[in-house]
């Protein structure tokens, strides 16, 4: 059967009853598949992180439903993920999640092997404990550390804050290799839409809990006022072609795709 995360009418306060109750997610239906890659934008605060831990399993909405499939399919890479590491080394902080599986010794191996080296984590520093690893290295292993689960579903909550260029370009291939080998689900959040538009084809935005827009790339472009009201922005890619569009430009600026817009480049240069 396939796999599926459904949402209906989930809302969740926090504190709730309390002086500081705060509505987090407020009604949101959603339906996510497998080998599906998406992106959830939305400002600070407006329930991102929220609601990937409802799409986890990790957080029971106050009302609603969330049906979210178990035994390690879905998989959560937290926004500051290298705090949780606990053990003596990185391969055995690879190694936890299978461990817990109740697989057998042969198949963890094989799992934490592969995880370790999806991410490019040098072979001679899997014997290392893990805070003696260089910061890039060490968000390389924490998503070693979900991916050794093999899940079916990835949620990655701001993958790339505080991350420099060329440790971004290094995510950006392994996710979408990932992607292309395994049809892993991803889920990624994003303050920035630049770094998740390469990687994904369908856009959710959330408005202070509520789902304002579960649509594509090239569509999110033709209700300009959504993001704007978010302090939001399109990819620049797409930016740069509405401007051309305006100024009288032959391009098609609702492109769904970063290949799609760098064609629009191309074929105006001639
Ligand atoms: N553990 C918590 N206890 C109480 N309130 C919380 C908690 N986590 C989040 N909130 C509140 O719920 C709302 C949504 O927060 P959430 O962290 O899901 O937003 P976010 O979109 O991930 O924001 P950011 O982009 O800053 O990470 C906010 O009003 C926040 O203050
Ligand atoms: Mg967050």
């Amino acid at each position: 059967m396939a796999l599926e995360i459904r949402l209906s009418d989930v809302s969740v306060d926090y504190y709730p009853g309390t002086a500081w109750q705060t509505r987090a997610l407020a009604g949101v239906n959603l339906l996510v598949g497998e080998n599906e890659q998406i992106a959830l934008l939305g400002p600070s605060g407006a329930g991102k992180s929220t609601l990937l831990r409802v799409m986890a399993g990790l957080l029971v909405p106050g009302r609603g439903q969330a049906l979210v499939p178990e035994g390690g399919r879905v998989a959560l890479a937290l926004q500051e993920p290298q705090r949780g590491f606990f053990a003596a080394t990185a391969w055995e902080e690879a190694a936890f999640g299978p461990e817990n599986l109740a697989l057998g010794a042969g198949a963890v191996e094989e799992r934490v092997r592969w995880a370790l080296s999806a991410v490019g984590l040098p072979e001679e520093k899997w014997a290392w404990p893990p805070f003696a690893l260089s910061g890039g290295e060490q968000r390389r292993l924490a998503l070693a550390s979900v991916l050794s689960l093999r899940p079916r579903f990835l949620l990655l909550d701001e993958p790339v804050a505080g991350v420099d260029a060329q440790g971004k370009r290094d995510l950006s291939r392994i996710l979408r290799e990932l992607a292309q080998e395994t049809g892993i689900t991803l889920v990624i959040t994003a303050h920035e839409a630049d770094f998740v538009f390469p990687l994904t084809r369908r856009v959710l935005v959330l408005d202070r809990g509520r789902l304002a827009a579960d649509t594509s790339w090239g569509r999110l472009g033709e209700d300009p006022g959504l993001l704007e009201k978010l302090g939001l922005e399109l990819p620049a890619a797409l930016r740069l072609l509405y401007r051309l569009a305006e100024k009288g430009a032959p391009v098609e600026p609702g492109q769904e795709s970063l290949e799609g817009a760098l064609e629009e480049f191309r074929k105006l240069l001639g």
